[in-house]
């Protein structure tokens, strides 16, 4: 992203070209950026070289998936469709590990028909996938009892937390293999996303490696997602190379002494689509209480939830007036709840200092390509924004904006 002109250009195209084409709300994706942190996740991890999974959840867009296959990745599902739209981007089986929880019967049989390797959390689900798949293999998802994130509702590790099965349970889990026959070939953990400290990863990883030893066949061991980027300007960020070289270094030495070929695997999502992503809306309103000044916009949290859902921050511009007179604002939505406010924190509504925006500026909200229109909605019978992809001066629609029909279409 860059400034000419005090405007704001985003993959070399002016913000206000970009809405003038596609209208707004818009989501506009850098392509350069995307790549930037691929390399930068790849090199981190250089000396072992893992498998580096792409967790569809951030962003599911096919057109971000072309950039990471394209990249070298692989891919991390959750659900029958995202596995279908993979496969359908030209993902392999193989490159694919699904990682469900609290999965059904049907979910399981729909991996197992297009052959893509399934990554199981719970011993019931264990029995339920090896009655289907009786001498295979499998992956297991652990719970190594430490947890982080950026919010509480985002960790995933820890007695809290509903994902996998606990470390302690070696004996039961050996018990579910030898009952059906399975080949244990993985061990997986993800303990929680938006994580900017090492601390917490460095120690899930020895438990895990822990758990790993009692295996004998295990092909790979992943250490999931999570890596986090700074959203505050005043966050340090994420120390990935050192980071990349505590784990690779304890990785080699847990290889050497496991005697048998073992990958590693990681599972990013955020830290690759995050900063690329910037939601262009516009300025419908400017009202004032004695308390705050309300900037008004023709978006709301049904197309970035992250503010009200975990009180997260993502830094706005006023694209249109990118320095000038500053003005001290609350930015909100056009939803029906006095909870659609982009600019809020656990604590309530947070003062945002801006070029003073007026009625049809267009406001960027910054860093919203993870988990941005992956969690959008049709709030209010409101459409979801058109996405485009934005490279060089050069701009491409990836998603139209949704239509009266599209919302309409499945009513009965
Ligand atoms: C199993 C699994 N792997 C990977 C990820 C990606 O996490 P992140 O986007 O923080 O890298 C998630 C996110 O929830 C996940 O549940």
């Amino acid at each position: 992203m860059d400034v000419r002109d005090n405007q704001l250009y985003l993959g070399g195209c002016q913000a206000k070209a970009l809405t003038d084409a596609f209208g707004t709300p818009l989501y506009v994706y850098e392509e350069e950026a995307i790549r930037r942190q691929c390399r930068q996740m790849r090199e981190a991890f250089a000396a072992v070289q893992p498998d580096l999974h792409y967790a569809v959840k951030a962003n599911a867009n096919p057109a971000l998936l072309a950039i990471l296959k394209d990249e070298g990745f692989h891919i991390d599902a959750v659900s029958p469709f995202e596995v279908r739209l993979c496969l359908g981007a030209g993902f392999q089986p193989g490159q694919i590990l699904f990682t469900g929880n609290n999965t059904s019967e049907e979910d399981y049989r729909y991996c197992l028909e297009q052959g893509v390797p399934v990554n199981v959390g719970s011993l019931v689900e264990l029995d339920r996938y090896g009655r289907l798949n009786p001498g295979g293999t499998v992956s297991l998802r652990i719970n190594p009892d430490v947890g982080a994130g950026h919010h509480h509702h985002v960790i995933t590790g820890g007695p809290d937390s509903k994902f996998g099965i606990y470390h302690t349970e070696r004996e039961a889990i050996a018990e579910h293999l030898r009952r059906h026959g399975l080949i244990l070939t993985g061990i997986q953990s993800h303990i929680g996303t938006g994580i900017l400290r090492t601390a917490e990863m460095l120690a899930a990883m020895e438990i895990i490696l822990n758990t790993a030893r009692g295996f004998e066949a295990l092909e790979f061991i992943d250490f999931g997602g999570g890596f986090g980027i700074p959203y505050r300007p005043d966050q340090e960020p994420l120390e990935l190379t050192g980071l990349g070289r505590a784990m690779c270094e304890r990785f080699a030495s847990f290889r050497s002494e496991y005697g048998r070929p073992i990958k590693m695997k990681l599972e990013p999502g955020r830290y690759l689509v995050a900063q690329a992503g910037s939601l262009l809306v516009r300025v419908t309103n400017v009202q004032s209480t004695p308390a705050h000044t309300f900037v008004g916009t023709d978006s709301g949290f049904n197309h970035l939830i992250r503010p009200a859902m975990y009180g997260a921050y993502h830094e706005v511009v006023n694209a249109s007036v990118v320095t000038g007179e500053a003005a001290e604002v609350v930015v909100a939505g056009n939803i029906c709840e006095s909870g659609d406010v982009f600019t809020q924190d656990k604590q309530g509504l947070e003062h945002r200092s801006l070029t003073r925006p007026e009625v049809g500026h267009l406001l960027a909200l910054l860093d919203a390509g993870a988990y941005g229109m992956a969690l959008a909605s049709n709030y209010n019978m409101r459409p979801r924004p058109a996405e485009v992809l934005v490279n060089q001066g050069e701009s491409r629609l990836i998603r139209r904006r949704e239509s009266y029909e599209d919302l309409t279409a499945n009513f009965v």
